[in-house]
């Protein structure tokens, strides 16, 4: 049996459970690729399934390789792949139900692949999968935002929402993005035409009608952006199903995701990127073996932008 490293958990818990050792190294099947990694992001989504988050949901079985967004290498492709050959250099947001990309290798389906931009390194392409597709799918795929159209974005510096702003700024709305005073000109400079420092300033009290509001925090965050939103608007939070009932009572919708993988929109991604439209930003890059570091970073709920692992 060929091996490789790989960062697995064996049982859930917090950062002690992830383990840098020898795995398996995985075939293609038919309609798949077996991707050479050379960077994998961090998500909060991996430590929240290291904790044993949607462990049912996701039915995820034990030891378990996490880490949804990688870029790297095709090595060997599967029968019946026709888009990609060996050699090719790609990234994708895989299925998260299946091994993810701490891993000197993986599987995935070829129809969750898109061909890497070509104007940056693997580290920043693996940046962009998740968070990236995230943002497109709720801006655009959930809440409709067109051209003219008002949005607020929470966590304008996350990794959701640094793409989120760019998006919506390409799509032609007017962008109202919340960060501490610290990333005030982080977001400024991703290219919000109103910064909120949510630390002084409480955003119900100063933004009115806004079309649509992408909540990525939840709780009182998401509460508390019912009123800025205009009749018929849109809340869409990718943290937890915001209540009909509450949007009701605004006269407003509810909208909720989680992200799919899809090679169509990485693709269109993938362009604004290498038309300088889209940048990814990398905060901090550590190699695979410091996993439980990158962890350990994400949990604080600061990251500007994104961690990324170097895996070669
Ligand atoms: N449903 C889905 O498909 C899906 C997909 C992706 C992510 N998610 C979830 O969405 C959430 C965000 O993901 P992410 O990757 O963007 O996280 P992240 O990169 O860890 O977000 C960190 C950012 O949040 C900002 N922040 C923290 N508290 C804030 C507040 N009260 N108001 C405004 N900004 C605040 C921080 O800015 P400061 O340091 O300036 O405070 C920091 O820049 C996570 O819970 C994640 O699990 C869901």
């Amino acid at each position: 049996m060929q091996t490789m490293k790989a960062v697995r958990i064996h049982q859930y818990g917090g950062p002690e459970v992830l383990q840098f050792e020898d795995a398996p190294r995985p075939q293609p099947a038919a309609g798949e690729l077996l991707i050479r990694a050379h960077a994998a992001a961090v998500n909060p989504v991996d430590w929240k399934i290291r904790e044993g988050y949607a462990k049912e949901r996701i039915g995820h079985s034990l030891p378990l390789i996490l880490g949804w967004d990688v870029s790297g290498t095709v090595e060997v492709i599967g029968p019946g792949v026709t888009r990609f050959q060996k050699g090719d250099e790609v990234f994708t947001r895989p299925d998260i139900a299946r091994n993810g990309a701490y891993a000197e290798h993986i599987v995935v389906r070829e129809s969750e692949v898109a061909f890497k931009p070509k104007s940056i390194d693997h580290i920043r392409a693996a940046a962009i999968p998740l968070a990236a597709l995230t943002a497109w799918q709720a801006l655009f795929d959930t809440g409709h935002l067109s051209a003219g159209q008002k949005v607020l974005i929470h966590a304008a510096s996350g990794g959701v929402g640094s793409f989120a702003v760019q998006l919506a700024k390409w799509k032609g709305a007017r962008v109202i993005g919340t960060a501490s005073g610290r990333n005030q000109s982080f977001i400024m400079e991703l290219g919000v035409d109103e910064a909120i420092d949510y630390q002084k300033t409480r955003f119900e009290d100063v933004i009115h009608v806004v079309d649509v509001v992408f909540d990525t925090i939840g709780g009182d965050v998401q509460q508390r952006s019912w009123r800025v939103l205009r009749k018929g608007g849109i809340l869409v939070s990718i943290v937890s199903p915001p209540p009909p009932e509450e949007a009701a009572k605004y006269h407003v919708r509810p909208g909720y995701l989680f992200v799919q993988p899809n090679s169509t929109e990485l693709a269109e991604i993938a362009r604004l990127v290498d038309t300088g439209t889209v940048k990814p930003f990398v905060e901090t890059v550590l190699p695979l073996a410091e996993v439980r570091k990158a962890h350990e970073l994400s949990q604080t709920g600061r990251t500007r932008g994104k961690i990324v692992l170097k895996v070669v």
